[in-house]
């Protein structure tokens, strides 16, 4: 039973030492009355479905505890845990230590409970790093107290220590504020909220709040976190994500309002402006939160903060000139040094987003590093502390398995693995330098994210993933022997009840050119020989087509796929719709290439037999920033057909527009081309970007289509005076 090279637990311990012998997992634990209590108490809880647990005043009791004598600054989280035969004994310098024990001490019968002995070990342990963060929004979305304390026991059953709690923003102010009773009143409510991806632009038409936490409440959160040695740092947005706390007191911003709570997602340009009531709010609020929350960091926002109200507003552009800023980053930076030294005279310190680095970075501030790496970086070689938390890899809001058989996200591709491989010292870090490299953390922002159950599936398991990074002892070279650890915890999961994702089993798809039509080849992350399919709609099942490779796509069809192991479906059912035209498959150019983001798959993309999901816009769909797309296809033989069609979107609020035209051209030899139609804007918009075009009967070679770029985006529109996008998704002809 111990011949796999590898205890089954997460986060992976510093150092274990098998020895002879095992321990035998009684019926009842007898437990000595003279271990420090919170601690313990919360053990005999998560423990109870495993074991009874009972006092006992005896020395001589299974489970003891010795306190080392008092360990150098660093080792307040480590902790020895020795399993004998007789007895299980733990010794750490502080309760956190204790506490930290008790949940490797936890997994181990929590592993073994079946077998009914641990084996005899000794583990010596700590974190690599000092800040071990999960974050979460509960603006976009509110969760209760309830599920609040859930998602703390969540951190604290995998020994992450810190809790951000992200509770200002533009869609709500969640945080009761005894001397500005509106911000809740008023700020805790929206009209309505957005569904659905962020470019089809879909209201609810559903008010939403008021939802905030009493002080009262936040107390009580704050004590269940220090109970299991977590720290609540608790953020409030400035100057930026402030258009809740201002349809509150409109007073604060540049202009008069009104304001209202945002219904959409996004950054917007009312902002806090820098005056000195603003000032005098700001710091009575930070009183309260102050009094509230014990952590040595308060976090201040600081992100995403757009210099457009500032850049006209005359109190602003008069405090620049009066302080000699440079511009409005230079006011950026006022404004944060400004709140730096209020939190500083009262004995906190200030984090903040890396936007706070614009201008530069108050004397004593620490840096939350998001846009990428480079924000630590900085940080670190100017001395200042960092949490690293990039969204390519700590933003749990982006989908962990192709988007086709995930609910709907953010967008971005951060799966388990690619979690797991994340080193949070960068490595332009010298030895010096990466000791300010405090931790890492993961951001949960609810945007997409409606109920607790979703983000019980988000973080999990890549939650696990950041534990073990956080440890420290993750080793990316290794992924299967984690993910092997992953699937033993899902057991844990599935006994509390917990709705993780199975995304490690989901099958992605990929389409392939072939035989002048496409392929579609599935995989998956297990063994591709679990993989079943059928092609008539229907879920697949255990009688269903066991995949062998790539599946011919010879006409418009639905492909359903699912991952079966020990006869169990263990993953979710993939769906892929194809719509099969004369282009499918085919050879195709472009003379321009998509934006990088937008340009999975290449020019293919447009005739893979796969109409766009909004869902998916870095995948079936290609995006051109500023640039007309003109294709190419070569049919390969000279081809009849009638019509063509293609889509475009339309989101002004994300940059994307219309096509200002379109030609469609045809060739025998790729040189000469023929005009065969053209499309005007008006056209295009008639039909709301669902081009469906009669060519009359054509029989070519080659199809050209020439789709105009809308240019430079009008004024009175967001991104005024820059390029548009201009997305496409297939070309088809029939
Ligand atoms: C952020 O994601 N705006 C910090
Ligand atoms: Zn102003």
């Amino acid at each position: 039973m111990f011949a796999q090279n590898k205890l089954n637990l997460i986060p992976y311990p510093q150092n274990i030492k098998l020895n002879e012998g095992n321990f035998t997992i009684p019926n009842v634990l007898l437990v000595s009355s003279e271990l420090p209590k919170n601690e313990t108490d919360y053990f005999k809880k998560r423990i109870a479905s495993v074991l009874q647990s009972k006092d006992s005043k005896n020395a001589d009791a299974q489970l003891v505890y010795s306190q080392l004598p008092k360990g150098a600054a660093g080792e307040e989280e480590f902790y020895i845990l020795e399993v004998s035969p007789k007895q299980i004994r733990i010794q750490s310098y502080t309760r956190q230590g204790y506490f930290l024990a008790l949940q490797t001490l936890s997994q181990l019968l929590e592993e073994y409970k079946d077998v009914k002995k641990i084996p005899a070990l000794k583990i010596e342990d700590q974190p690599n790093f000092a800040w071990r963060g999960m974050h979460l929004d509960v603006c976009r979305h509110f969760f209760t107290v309830d599920e609040v304390k859930q998602y703390i026991d969540y951190l604290a059953m995998y020994k992450l220590n810190t809790f951000h709690w992200h509770l200002t923003d533009d869609q709500g102010w969640r945080i009761e504020i005894k001397k500005y009773p509106k911000l809740t009143q008023i700020g805790s409510k929206r009209k309505e909220s957005m569904i659905g991806a962020y470019v089809d632009n879909t209201f609810d038409g559903k008010p939403y709040g008021p939802y905030f936490y009493t002080q009262q409440q936040i107390k009580e959160v704050v004590k269940y976190a220090q109970d299991r040695h977590i720290t609540v740092v608790p953020e409030i947005e400035m100057p930026g994500h402030a258009l809740a706390a201002l349809s509150a007191y409109p007073e604060l911003a540049c202009t008069k309002g009104p304001f209202e709570a945002a219904t959409k997602w996004g950054v917007f340009d009312d902002v806090f402006c820098p005056k000195d009531e603003t000032f005098t709010f700001l710091e009575n609020v930070l009183d309260e939160v102050i009094q509230l929350f014990p952590s040595q960091y308060i976090h201040i926002g600081g992100d995403e903060c757009p210099k457009t109200r500032w850049k006209e507003c005359a109190h602003c552009q008069d405090l620049i000139r009066k302080n000699n800023l440079k511009d409005e980053h230079g006011l950026q930076s006022y404004f944060i040094h400004r709140i730096e030294k209020y939190v500083n005279s009262k004995g906190r310190k200030i984090i903040g987003w890396d936007e706070i680095l614009e201008g530069g970075l108050a004397p004593n501030a620490a840096v939350m590093s998001w846009t990428g790496v480079n924000g630590g970086i900085e940080a670190a070689k100017s001395k200042h502390f960092a949490v690293m938390t990039p969204g390519a890899y700590c933003y749990f809001d982006h989908y962990q398995g192709d988007p086709q058989s995930e609910p709907n996200a953010f967008g971005g591709f951060t799966p388990l693995d690619k979690v797991y491989s994340y080193n949070p010292v960068p490595s332009e870090l010298n030895a010096e330098q990466a000791k300010y490299i405090m931790g890492v953390q993961a951001n949960l922002w609810t945007e997409y994210i409606l109920d607790f159950k979703q983000v019980q599936y988000m973080i999990f398991p890549r939650l696990m993933a950041l534990s073990e990074v956080g440890w420290g002892t993750s080793d990316p070279e290794n992924y299967k022997d984690f993910e092997n650890r992953v699937i033993t915890q899902f057991k844990v999961l599935d006994k509390m009840k917990i709705n993780y994702a199975k995304s490690i089993y989901n099958i992605s798809g990929k389409v392939i050119p072939a035989n002048n039509g496409i392929d579609y080849e599935l995989s998956t992350s297990q063994s591709s020989s679990g993989i079943r399919y059928t092609l008539d709609g229907t879920a697949p099942s255990l009688n269903s087509k066991i995949y062998q490779g790539p599946v011919p796509i010879p006409s418009s069809l639905t492909i359903k796929s699912a991952y079966f192991e020990d006869g169990q479906l263990k993953s979710a059912v993939s769906t892929q719709e194809f719509t099969i035209s004369k282009t499918t498959g085919k050879n195709i150019s472009l003379e321009q290439q998509p934006s990088e983001n937008y340009s999975f798959g290449g020019a293919f993309t447009l005739v893979d037999g796969i109409i766009g999901n909004t869902r998916q816009l870095g995948k079936t769909w290609l995006g051109f920033q500023g640039k007309d797309v003109i294709a190419t296809i070569d049919f390969g033989q000279k081809t009849v057909f009638s019509e063509v069609y293609f889509n475009t979107l339309e989101n002004k609020g994300s940059w994307i527009h219309l096509a200002k035209s379109a030609k469609i051209f045809v060739s025998d030899d790729n040189k000469n081309f023929k005009l065969i139609k053209e499309i005007s804007k008006e056209e295009i918009q008639n039909a709301k970007g669902k081009i469906r075009l009669n060519v009359g009967t054509q029989n070519a070679k080659y199809l050209k289509v020439n789709i105009e770029n809308a240019g430079i985006i009008p004024p009175g529109n967001p991104g005024a005076d820059s390029n548009a996008w201009l997305f496409v998704d297939e070309i088809g002809v029939n």
